[in-house]
């Protein structure tokens, strides 16, 4: 398993690009399945979990190619099997995303039950109880979501909490459902919209994306496409995060300043100056005292639960005292004690931490658990005195394409240590 060394103190400057965003391409792959011919898609970003949504539609039958460095073909035609095996599946949860797709397209779909995660138990009750009120048959079987359904039919469906993947799933699945389906507390996030605009461009008849009452007129067939995802919005949080954390200065471009609100107004209370420049861009100038802040994560628009190990980690070296509480994840406090033994000082009390600033952090051998709490110890790293070694990073490399080289380009001392399997 491979790890990070970085060594600390160095801010970082000059510019970054920010890659596609990883939780809108994983939904718009596994749209391709109701696609009738060919699907191209720009700016997938080179990830783990894209690889292995690449590998579950392969091992659906589907021809998948990378034409080149972010640019995917897919001939979703050559389906063979609607099966999503739990060797998959386990490694991705959000493989069941081709649930909703399988369904409407050829009426039956065996995927594995996605499993827990390090952040949470994160079930999928909605996703299913959506497809059944749709007329599909659910059963669980041996780890299996085993589900069929002759047509499905328009349904009036009400989420008793924002899920994206659900959203999602039931977006998908509506397409080519006879009639009319009625999302009522959609998600709203902007890979939810993006979605709606693939599809759309697919020939669906979707309203209301963005918004918490989705539409979806079904439609006998979809057709391929051409298309470009949205910039990673955490991506790019993460390298604003990164700038003011070790002081830096930093231009960060391929920006889509309409999915960052929440972030940037958070971020310029801790007195980080950012600024928008036209074409996409953001200049972030971090030389200044971070002011403690208090975060409550929440449903997009709110400040995304994806950037609350960031946050924390930027105001682990503000002055004051500051409060971060996590509304969407049981579990998403594992950076906690790894920040901690970088010489944090944080109080954890129920679904809040309390932040104590401290001057700066100190270099540690750390673990790595999961996707963002890993860029939350990258992060601290940055700005510690001395030495850090990350180990398990093929967390991050999940969720952040080439984060080490990207670093590097803008002055961070970081080296990739080649761990064995
Ligand atoms: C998506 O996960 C993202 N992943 C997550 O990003 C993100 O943190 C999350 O949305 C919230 O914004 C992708 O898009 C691939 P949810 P998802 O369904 O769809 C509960 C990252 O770091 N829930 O909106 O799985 C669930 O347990 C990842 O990039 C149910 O109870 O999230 C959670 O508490 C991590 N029943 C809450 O709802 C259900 O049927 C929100 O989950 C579905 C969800």
């Amino acid at each position: 398993m491979d790890s990070f060394v970085i060594e600390g103190g160095t801010p970082v400057q000059g510019e970054v690009a920010i890659s596609g965003s990883k939780n809108a391409a994983l939904p718009i792959l596994c749209s391709s399945i109701l696609a009738d011919d060919t699907c191209t898609y720009q700016k997938i970003p080179d990830l783990r979990d894209i690889r292995t949504i690449i590998e579950v539609l392969s091992n659906l039958g589907m021809q998948v190619s990378g034409v080149d460095e972010s640019c995917v073909l897919i001939e979703p035609t050559q389906i063979t099997s609607q099966e999503a095996p739990y060797e998959l599946v386990k490694s991705m949860r959000a493989s069941i995303l081709v649930l909703g797709p399988l369904l409407a397209k050829y009426g039956k779909a065996k995927v594995s039950l996605p499993g827990g995660c390090a952040i949470g138990v994160r079930p999928i009750d909605m996703h299913l109880k959506g497809l059944a009120k749709m007329g599909a048959e659910i059963n669980l079987s041996h780890g299996y979501v085993v589900a069929s359904a002759k047509q499905l039919k328009g349904a009036r469906i009400v989420f008793d909490k924002p899920t994206v993947g659900g959203t999602e799933n039931i977006m998908m699945a509506a397409t080519l459902a006879k009639g009319t389906t009625v999302i009522e507390g959609a998600a709203k996030e902007p890979e939810v919209v993006d979605l709606a605009d693939a599809l759309t461009r697919m020939g669906a008849h979707i309203s209301g994306a963005g918004s918490s009452t989705v539409s979806v007129e079904g439609v006998k067939s979809l057709t391929g496409l051409e298309y470009e995802v949205i910039p990673d919005r955490i991506e790019t949080g993460t390298f604003i995060a990164a700038a003011a954390i070790t002081h830096g200065q930093l231009m960060i471009t391929g920006v889509r300043h309409d999915l960052i609100v929440s972030v940037v107004e958070k971020l310029r209370e801790t007195g980080v100056i950012i600024k928008e420049i036209g074409q996409g861009k953001l200049f972030v100038d971090g030389r200044c005292e971070i002011r403690p802040i208090d975060v409550v994560t929440a449903p997009y628009p709110g400040f995304p639960t994806d950037m609350q190990a960031q946050i924390m980690a930027l105001s682990c070296i503000g002055v004051g005292v500051s409060s971060i509480t996590e509304t969407i994840f049981e579990n998403r406090f594992m950076h906690v004690p790894e920040l901690m033994r970088m010489g944090a000082n944080l109080e954890e009390k129920g679904t809040t931490v309390i932040v104590r600033g401290i001057k700066q952090f100190q270099g540690a051998s750390v673990m790595a658990t999961d996707l963002r709490a890993s860029a939350s110890m990258v992060l601290a790293a940055l700005n510690a005195k001395g030495l850090t070694e990350i180990r398990r990073i093929y967390h991050l490399d999940r969720g952040y394409e080439e984060l080490d080289m990207k670093l590097k380009s803008i002055g961070a001392r970081v080296e990739r240590i080649r761990g064995d399997l």
